[in-house]
């Protein structure tokens, strides 16, 4: 899709041709001097339009436009969130074959939280997966342009939100791919891609020898159930002097999670395909870097394999030895991301990174938590902490900090390991955030368990592209500034 930002007044726009015009009415709206603006001040007078967030009034080849259709969308106070509703409303109800070019005008100067919202709703909206359909649907809008009369003022902020929607579209689209056409080879095959389109990112892919050799006995444990190789994706991008410590992402990516021998029930077993979103919204943030090339540097680090079950399964009781050295009884196979996680998060410390943060699609217990509405964050770090949650409030993709007092791991004691990678159910999300923390003394950590956030279930099953929105606002927010407001 192709967005562009203009500096055109209600009427400008007006005069646009396109298939939809969306006219977004904030309370308080002030007509400017000129006919269409007295119409639609008219319309809001009368009634038949209302700036209450996602109320509606459709228009047809209404005169004073060059618009086929018009839809005057109440945003109510103009916040991100109602700015939001509005559009996926409206949206909703234009959605047709014939909508290729969109035209979307704020009356009224705009603000940059409103067009963060606007150009996200719209992505999401438009968004549909294709890859293993044998005719595409394509959603059909390819052209959006969005007119503000103070446009120079919010061109940095389009800007971005454009090439966040790209990194979105990128994590949506590997999430969704079922697990037979996402294998850690596919994935390490699209990071590596990654690469070859921009210059400032290198992708390295270790295979089973090379994790071998590094050790990761925990990480090879989940895979030997399976046929499939496991991959070890490492990219980096390099915006800055190399003195710069990195920031480490570490993304889960089990592309897909049977369970292995403590089995998952049948029912929605499919929904495991998206057990690799950590891994993708890893491959979207650097998709958006590529494009906004920020001076920083970031690694990603991706564990991928399947968790399966064959005759060569890692079995409950099984003890293995991570890359750190600490001894692990696998109790529960299904408790497979924190095994995968915890040698990614000791390959990390050769990084000396200036922060690390785990994502993964980590419990089911943080779906109880949290819901489908913000993330887990787990975090000792009050700086990182306050960095995150105030990225996730900002790109509207939020999360919310979960304890982490040293109690909530005792489960995790055996006498047959130094921990056990499941302790009892009550707490969940927390014990297994508990067991992670014991791989991160080295560097501040933080871990998003995204169970909740990455995909939605039911008749719109699909990656919701989260939380590369949060993750890249974090990363592009000049760290003096996150520290200052320590
Ligand atoms: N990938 C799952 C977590 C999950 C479950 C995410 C449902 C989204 C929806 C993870 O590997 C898992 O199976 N976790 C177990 C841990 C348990 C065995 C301690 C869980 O949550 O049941
Ligand atoms: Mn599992
Ligand atoms: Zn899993």
């Amino acid at each position: 899709m192709n967005f562009e930002l203009k500096p055109l007044s209600l009427v400008e726009a007006a005069s646009e041709k396109c298939d939809v015009l969306l006219i977004l009415l904030a309370d308080g709206y002030k007509p400017a001097k000129d006919g269409f603006s007295a119409f639609v001040a008219r319309a809001i007078k009368d009634g038949d339009a209302q700036t209450k967030a996602g109320k509606l009034l459709p228009l047809y080849k209404h005169p004073m436009t060059q618009a086929t259709r018009v839809v005057l969308v109440g945003v109510g106070d103009g916040s991100a969130k109602q700015v939001r509703t509005g559009v996926i409303a409206a949206m909703a109800s234009v959605k047709s074959e014939t909508l290729k070019k969109l035209v979307l005008v704020f009356p009224n100067a705009t603000t940059a939280p409103s067009v963060r919202s606007v150009v996200s709703a719209l992505a999401d909206a438009s968004y549909s997966y294709n890859t293993t359909k044998s005719k595409a649907e394509e959603s059909a809008l390819r052209d959006v342009l969005l007119a503000a009369s103070n446009a120079s003022e919010v061109q940095a902020t389009f800007e971005r939100a454009v090439a966040v929607v790209d990194g979105v579209d990128l994590a949506k689209e590997w999430a969704n791919r079922p697990a037979n056409h996402a294998t850690p080879t596919l994935l390490a095959k699209a990071a590596q891609g990654l690469a070859i389109k921009h210059s400032k990112i290198t992708c390295e892919v270790l295979g089973p020898k090379e994790v071998a050799k590094l050790g990761m006995g925990a990480f090879m444990a989940v895979a030997q159930g399976s046929d499939e190789p496991l991959r070890f994706i490492v990219l980096k991008y390099s915006g800055a002097a190399r003195s710069q410590a990195p920031t480490v992402l570490v993304g889960k990516g089990i592309t897909f999670d049977s369970g292995g021998i403590s089995i998952k029930p049948a029912a929605e077993m499919d929904e495991m395909k998206f057990d690799m979103s950590g891994a993708a919204s890893v491959l979207g943030v650097f998709r958006t870097l590529a494009t906004l090339k920020p001076a920083i540097n970031v690694v990603g680090l991706i564990p991928s394999c399947e968790n399966l079950l064959n005759g060569s399964a890692v079995k409950p009781g099984d003890v293995v030895t991570s890359m750190s050295g600490q001894t692990i009884e696998i109790l529960n196979t299904d408790a497979e991301g924190r095994l995968v996680l915890c040698d990614a998060l000791t390959y990390a410390e050769r990084f000396k990174p200036h922060a690390v943060i785990d994502i993964a699609t980590l419990t089911g217990a943080c779906v109880v938590a949290l819901g489908a509405v913000r993330s887990g964050l787990f975090s000792p770090d009050e700086a990182l902490v306050k960095a995150l949650s105030a990225a996730g409030d900002m790109a509207q993709d939020p999360c919310w900090h979960m304890p982490l007092d040293d109690e909530y791991g005792e489960g995790l004691k055996t006498s047959f390991a130094d921990m056990a990678n499941v302790a009892g159910r009550a707490g969940g999300a927390i014990s297994a955030a508990k067991y992670l923390q014991r791989f991160t003394a080295k560097y501040p950590w933080a871990h998003l368990d995204i169970a909740g956030t990455a995909w939605k279930s039911g008749a719109s099953k699909g990656a919701t592209g989260r939380p590369v929105g949060m993750l890249v606002e974090y990363l592009l927010t000049p760290r003096a500034a996150s520290l200052a407001s320590k």
